[in-house]
């Protein structure tokens, strides 16, 4: 698939050449976990907060990446692994641009996120598990997809007849259910950080 394609990659600019401009390190933060668990609202402010601090971002997330980059996959095991690959790519380019990009997607399988990591490189992959239990998110079942999939109108729902595997070994892991939003945007800016920052990076 790959023949007569010549990638110039030794000729353009280095990743290395838009951190220096951009004062930061790039890096991908993959925020896994079941639909409900908090991963869209914790992504979205611990962005807000990256921004706050100067740090240059772009925030990759499942809802809106479904409607446009993978607008023709489904929730099959199989789809979900190229919606994954898409992404994982597109985080990928986003870092070689100097950019801290998050992507809170449910990536629900070790196999799938394992892929992202090696697409990223493991080096640069922070996997954050945004963990709550089944029975909160579905109680909170803030989009109605959980009473769906419990009637049957929507099938292979994670955690309900699609399975949710958590992370064996997460970069960090953050419990929604006994920690506000603020406590959870705290702990993952406060582990990023040292990864991020340009001068502490550098000594
Ligand atoms: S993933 O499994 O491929 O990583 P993704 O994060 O893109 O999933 O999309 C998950 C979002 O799609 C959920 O937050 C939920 O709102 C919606 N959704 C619709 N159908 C399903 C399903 N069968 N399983 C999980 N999420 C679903």
């Amino acid at each position: 698939m790959v023949d007569h394609i010549h990638p110039i990659f030794d000729r353009i600019l280095q990743r290395s050449d838009k951190e220096e401009k951009l004062q930061q390190r790039a890096r991908v933060v993959w925020l896994t976990g079941l639909s409900g668990s908090g991963k869209s609202t914790i992504a979205q402010a611990l962005e807000r907060a990256l921004h706050n601090e100067g740090y240059f971002t772009k925030l990759l997330d499942g809802d809106n990446i479904r409607v446009g980059l993978s607008n023709n996959l489904t929730f099959s095991a199989e789809d979900r692994k190229e919606n994954i690959r898409r992404i994982a790519e597109a985080a990928k380019l986003f870092m070689d641009g100097g950019v801290i990009c998050l992507c809170s997607f449910v990536s629900p399988t070790r196999e799938i996120r394992a892929m992202a990591a090696e697409i990223v490189g493991e080096e640069d992959f922070l996997e954050v598990y945004v963990n709550a239990p089944l029975e909160v998110c579905e109680d909170r079942d803030v989009k109605g997809l959980y009473q769906k999939a419990r009637a049957g109108e929507i099938k292979q729902f994670t955690g309900i007849d699609a399975p949710y595997e958590a992370p064996e070994n997460p970069f960090l892991e953050i419990r929604t259910d006994q920690q506000d939003l603020e406590t959870s945007k705290t702990l993952i800016l406060e582990a990023l950080l040292p990864h991020i920052q340009w001068k502490s990076a550098t000594e």
